[in-house]
């Protein structure tokens, strides 16, 4: 059932205050400094829009994952994405020093229409991953409309995201124009997608993608491996994977998984192995069995040129997990030359967020795709079928 939008919204907003639920966890480095904006960037269209039609908007997420230590977790309070929400707004953004205290009600009930208050990181209370009542309760308060705007976090049950919309269900509660565009895509992929539909699979863990890795099965014409799940796979088939590495636990789900989606997966022939994660100079290409002592750290060149045939010949896309060690980048030809292929591909080109994106922005070439996703976990979930309590909570149309 297609969720109410801004477009739902009463005519007349001028003067009300709305709670805009954004998924401002964004890539960051140890200190808290931003590398990578694209989440708040994603937030902008929501955001503008809502002050064009003469609303106040106070926005609310969480950053990183804090321990509960105010020394320790100082990197994730929400003022550097304050000044950057508002360099990208063009406006002062307010920053408040809690969520549900004194300071963010007393901001929030001065702010006017045009402006926006920004709450302290999520987080930092309890309440919020604990689903309090009395805490969304203190949240709720503050506003009269509920927008949903954040499709990274719509797997989680946090309370700003499940509890605050529940605590005014007599009021409007809508998606943002993230939201509902990263579900209008997913639902087109995933109801009626051209074909064939291929889909790239990477990164680290088979573990992390047991369930998706499922529900592609069901829908896709081919699944195309690589990164480091690789060694998995071929380990649970017999062959030498070296040093790489491999989930030695989860060799009977990958057998499983080969065997479910028999004519259907695909594995690289060749692999780019070193001697050792830092010592580039010793790469080399070896097809089949990876010798002892060796690490595969990307596809291999045979490997890439049927993938890109593969790429070339798909109507439909979708890729979750770099195909090596990308971020070093003489192991990222690999990843580089999928990304290429796929730019170049006249398909529905759909990239899952987290590393996915990054790489492909890396790259310069997040343009050329149909479509980024903002979520991680979120765009795994949402694939594998599973129900989202957080858009429970939003009226349908
Ligand atoms: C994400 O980045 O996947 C979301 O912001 C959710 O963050 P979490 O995994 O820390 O709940």
């Amino acid at each position: 059932m297609a969720k109410k939008t801004l477009a739902d919204l009463p005519v007349d907003l001028k003067g009300r205050k709305v709670l805009v639920r954004v998924d401002f966890n964004v890539p960051h480095t140890s200190q808290g400094e931003i590398s990578n904006d694209r989440r708040l960037r994603g937030a902008l269209s929501t955001i503008q829009n809502l002050l064009k039609a003469g609303c106040a908007v106070i926005a609310m997420s969480h950053f990183g994952r804090p321990k509960g230590d105010p020394l320790k977790d100082q990197p994730f309070t929400m003022d550097r994405i304050a000044k950057r929400l508002g360099e990208l707004l063009g406006i002062k953004v307010q920053k408040a020093n809690d969520s549900a205290g004194q300071h963010a009600a007393n901001l929030a009930s001065n702010l006017r229409p045009g402006e926006v208050l920004l709450l302290e990181n999520l987080r930092f209370d309890k309440g919020e991953q604990g689903g309090c009542p009395v805490y969304a309760g203190k949240i709720a308060a503050l506003g009269d409309v509920y927008v949903n705007d954040a499709f990274g976090t719509c797997h989680r049950k946090d309370a700003s995201m499940v509890a605050v919309p529940e605590a005014m269900k007599d009021k409007p509660r809508v998606v943002g124009t993230l939201v509902a565009k990263e579900l209008d895509i997913l639902n087109t992929l995933l109801s009626h997608p051209g074909r064939p539909f291929v889909a790239l699979l990477g990164g680290g863990k088979v573990s992390d993608k047991i369930g998706f890795i499922k529900a592609l099965l069901n829908q896709v014409d081919k699944i195309l491996v690589g990164g480091a799940m690789t060694y998995t796979f071929l380990k649970a088939q017999g062959v030498g994977i070296g040093a790489s590495r491999c989930e030695a636990d989860k060799l009977e789900v990958a057998r499983e998984l080969l065997s479910l989606g028999k004519g259907k997966v695909e594995l690289p022939e060749d692999h780019l192995v070193v001697s050792a994660l830092d010592a580039p100079h010793t790469s080399k290409v070896i097809e089949g069995d990876i010798p002892e002592g060796w690490i595969g750290v990307d596809i291999g060149p045979k490997t890439i040129a049927r993938y890109q045939t593969i790429i070339a010949e798909a109507k439909t896309i979708v890729w979750n997990g770099p195909m090596g060690k990308f971020e070093d980048k003489p192991y990222s030809q690999g990843t580089l030359k999928i990304a290429l292929a796929m730019a170049k591909s006249q398909a529905t080109t759909v990239v899952g967020g987290g590393e996915t994106a990054e790489a492909v922005e890396a790259f310069g070439l997040d343009e050329k795709m149909s479509h980024v996703s903002t979520g991680g976990g979120a765009f795994l979930e949402y694939v594998e079928g599973t129900p989202f309590a957080a858009l429970a909570q939003i009226e349908d149309k």
